[in-house]
């Protein structure tokens, strides 16, 4: 066993239930004690309290941090590692000019497996332990990510991005083949360590009808599959899923008719939704992956959470990488706080218990993983990061005189960079020391 010593920060409840300023939804702790065997959180209390039923045991003490759930993002492009930050451009023609180009650079196995030990290592260093990660176009490419999670038991759902219109004929497939080479994918890695498999069209604006059922086909073929896309994330994207799509009801119907859309379905950005197809999310049960750094810098728009939550649709976050500006889902929280602070009375006020809950449980609730990560209850998963800012900075300044723990989340969110993550653990291995990325033996 291993007894840590902390200060505590985390959301067991969901703070949109009630009232948003009700301190209680932040759970905090100045002096906790939690014990962990076999990668699960077995005691949480006081730390007196769990001390004296542990006198003997040695302790990491963290008290010069703070203990916060691992993080999750729930819409991260592993190929678009190296193209962060061209910014400046609407989707397509950052499709065109960026993201695609690199994507096509994949089907090198070698430059594939590069590009997967940057991008798990950017996930571990930034404090995520658990994302959806939209893979590649090529099976070898998507084996590689895999491969590389598995080194730190990150756990990861993902799967091969399939396309076969509208793409450069090189991430180009026909049906029959995409879910040949999905089912193939599965197979190796759906439910093995903590991989799962995520059927993935790239977005309707590059499937289908045909691939679109090939994609349901492979979904249908592997129980507890995911399903993720995109949707609704520029005007001149959905504007040409309507005239490829025209007898569907609207885009998100593009998917829903193919029968894509359930509880484990997640489809990112949905910024120009109407509230026919939010009704249509909120029945199917399927979750929306909020984007903030990218809608900003791809210029998609302004992502309408009061209305998303009005009728019920889970959202969670998700960073984006390579539209994305980073990895970091404080980032993207803050920019979440931005974006619904410029919609005025439109818009949802989020405190930064709000941010910590959609950064860490409300992920894990969308991803499925409820019952095991997002908070740092007895029964949970050890998915656990340290804060701990770099001497001098204004987060160190402002942590050390802090009046509340909400205060310090505050702090958190408006100032913490991937180097204040110091410390991350996944299912009690730690996986970064000190800011210092080491690979975990996985069970
Ligand atoms: N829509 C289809 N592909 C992509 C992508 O790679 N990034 C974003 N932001 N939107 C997309
Ligand atoms: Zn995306």
């Amino acid at each position: 066993m291993t007894l840590f010593r902390a200060r505590v920060l985390d959301t067991p409840e969901d703070p949109f239930v009630g009232d948003a300023r009700d301190p209680s939804h932040l759970r905090a702790g100045e002096d906790v004690g939690i014990v962990v065997e076999g990668g699960t959180i077995t005691e949480r209390d006081d730390f007196a309290v769990v001390r004296a039923a542990h006198p003997d045991e040695a302790v990491i003490d963290l008290r010069d941090g703070w203990l916060l759930p691992g993080l999750v993002d729930t819409h991260v492009h592993y190929p678009q590692v190296r193209v962060i930050g061209a910014l400046g451009m609407p989707l397509l023609e950052w499709l065109e000019r960026c993201a695609l180009p690199e994507e096509q650079r994949l089907a090198d196995a070698d430059y594939a497996a590069e590009v997967a030990t940057e991008f798990v290592g950017s996930l571990v260093a930034a404090g995520t332990t658990t994302a959806l990660v939209f893979g590649s176009h090529f099976p070898a490419a998507v084996d590689a990510l895999f491969t590389e999670a598995a080194r730190y038991g990150l756990r990861i759902t993902s799967g091969l991005v399939v396309s076969d219109r509208g793409l450069p004929e090189p991430l180009l497939v026909d049906p029959r083949r995409a879910a040949a080479d999905q089912a193939a994918l599965a197979v190796r890695w759906h439910g093995v360590g903590r991989a799962r498999y995520a059927v993935t069209p790239r977005f309707s604006y590059s499937a289908s009808d045909a691939m679109l059922d090939a994609c349901a086909e492979a979904a249908a073929s592997v129980p507890g599959a995911w399903f993720t896309s995109h949707v609704n994330e520029n005007p001149a994207e959905v504007a040409e899923v309507g005239r490829l799509f025209r007898s569907a009801e609207h885009y998100v119907d593009t998917y829903d008719r193919h029968g894509l859309l359930g509880p484990r379905s997640v489809l990112a950005h949905n910024v120009h939704a109407s509230d026919a197809e939010l009704a249509v999310l909120a029945a199917a049960g399927s979750a929306v992956a909020h984007c903030p750094s990218s809608n900003s810098a791809l210029g998609s728009g302004l992502f309408p959470m009061r209305r998303h939550l009005d009728h019920g649709v889970t959202v969670a976050l998700g960073s984006d990488v390579g539209a994305g500006t980073g990895f970091s889902m404080f980032k993207e929280g803050l920019q979440a706080c931005f974006v619904q602070g410029l919609l005025g009375a439109e818009g949802v006020a989020l405190s930064a218990a709000q941010l910590l809950w959609l950064a860490t449980r409300g992920g894990a609730r969308a991803l499925g993983l409820d019952d095991q990560v997002g908070d740092l209850s007895v029964g949970r998963q050890f998915d656990a990061i340290c804060v701990r800012p770099r001497g001098g900075t204004a987060l160190d300044i402002g942590l050390r005189h802090v009046g509340s723990p909400a205060e310090a989340l505050g702090k958190i969110f408006a100032l913490a960079g991937d180097p204040d993550v110091a410390d991350v653990w996944v299912a009690g291995e730690q996986v970064a020391a000190a800011g210092l990325r080491r690979a975990a033996p996985v069970a």
